[in-house]
């Protein structure tokens, strides 16, 4: 039977020639936030792995809008320039649909890189101020964020759009807006972290009035032919927190937006989240979604298994499944994961001799001379 993790399926005008994407996945490696080599030699990679949709990583767009000093921004014209270099690179060696995830950390800003033992900077690091809808520290021993005025948002719904001009001029496919794992605009979704008493927050519907506005912001300034996306939290994994009914309801809003496709993720406002970790753990979420909403649909969380995959699309789970660790542990997995369910992989021509239907019978690769 065919493959249907390897069929195509259509975003915003463009048609992606399979259902596996790259996740967003921090670098921690940027400097003033302009991304450099190792993002060329780590994007490059997954580039030519066979997925058909790569998002680049979370991106602020303010300086304090960055989880580290070290993640990148797009705030500046050197990061604008940085990042123009990696995508020209990228589109130099592979045809993928390429985006960014623009960002707000929030209250987790202004943190150390996980090899540095995560946790907030202090003054002496070059810690700063953070922001979020309420001043509620993420756990003890983090500092009170500044609950953000009208200005601030307003401040920052104009950054969000400065971000989106700069990432259409790279000439990228598309823009995500990140709103989940307990960053800035998760913290407005959650009433875990949004205590706010006025328009912004209380109902489901003014917790979604901030994220809403800035999504409508950045599809404006964004080009209409290209299009934009979410990620979103399916749950908080917490007791008071987002439910997976207000993922619908979040999610269809977006719909409404014009938003072109949402991924299901989770967890991050609170540090104590009980959180079901196992294979495919989120991708009710996505079924969810897809099933009420009717929106292209993306499914995250330990996918890691070629008929995992597999059997998310031809359930009808979700649209494309979204893959972080199992592809920095295995890059070539979307063309493995063709060989083993007998379907066509994209390979850059330089590697077509390493699909294995080409390697002659009973000879080992790289044997065969030129
Ligand atoms: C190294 C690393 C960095 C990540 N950075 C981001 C990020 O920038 N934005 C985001 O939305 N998720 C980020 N994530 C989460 C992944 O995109 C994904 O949602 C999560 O890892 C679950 O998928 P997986 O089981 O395939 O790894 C990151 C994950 C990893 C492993």
């Amino acid at each position: 039977m065919t493959s249907q993790l390897f069929t195509p399926l259509r975003i915003g005008g463009l048609e992606l020639p399979n259902r596996i994407t790259v996740a967003p996945m921090c670098q921690y490696s940027a400097v003033d936030g302009s991304m450099g080599d190792w993002h060329t030699m780590h994007l490059g990679s997954l580039a030519i792995s066979g997925a058909s949709m790569l998002v680049m990583e979370a991106t602020g767009v303010t300086p304090e809008g960055r989880i580290t000093p070290h993640c990148p921004g797009l705030y500046s014209d050197a990061n604008e320039a940085a990042m123009q270099r990696v995508a020209d690179f990228i589109r130099g060696v592979s045809p993928i649909v390429l985006g960014v995830q623009l960002a707000h950390a929030g209250r987790k800003a202004s943190s150390h890189r996980p090899w540095q033992g995560h946790g907030p900077l202090n003054a002496g690091e070059g810690a700063w101020q953070t922001l979020a809808p309420s001043p509620l520290p993420l756990a003890a021993g983090w500092p009170a964020p500044h609950e953000m005025s009208r200005a601030d948002m307003d401040a920052l719904t104009a950054a969000f759009v400065q971000a989106a001009r700069r990432a259409a001029r790279i000439g990228l496919d598309f823009v995500e807006l990140h709103s989940t794992h307990g960053y800035l605009l998760s913290e407005f979704l959650s009433p875990l972290a949004n205590r706010r008493s006025d328009e912004y927050g209380g109902s489901l519907e003014n917790r979604m009035r901030y994220p809403l506005e800035v999504f409508r912001a950045i599809r404006s300034a964004f080009p209409a032919g290209r299009f934009v996306g979410a990620k979103i939290s399916g749950s908080d994994f917490a007791e008071g927190g987002w439910t997976p009914d207000e993922a619908v309801i979040y999610a269809r809003a977006l719909k409404a937006e014009g938003c072109a496709y949402v991924t299901l993720s989770g967890g991050g406002v609170v540090l104590d989240a009980k959180i079901p970790l196992g294979p495919g753990y989120q991708v009710p979420f996505a079924e969810r979604v897809k099933k009420e909403v009717g929106m292209v649909t993306g499914a995250v969380g330990l996918i890691s298994d070629p008929q995992q995959a597999e059997s998310i699309i031809a359930g009808g789970q979700a649209d494309f499944v979204s893959l972080a660790r199992a592809l920095l542990f295995n890059p070539r997995w979307p063309q493995h994961a063709a060989v083993a369910l007998g379907a066509e992989a994209v390979w850059p021509p330089q590697y077509e001799r390493g699909s294995p239907k080409l390697w002659p019978p009973g000879r080992v690769a790289g044997s065969t001379g030129r």
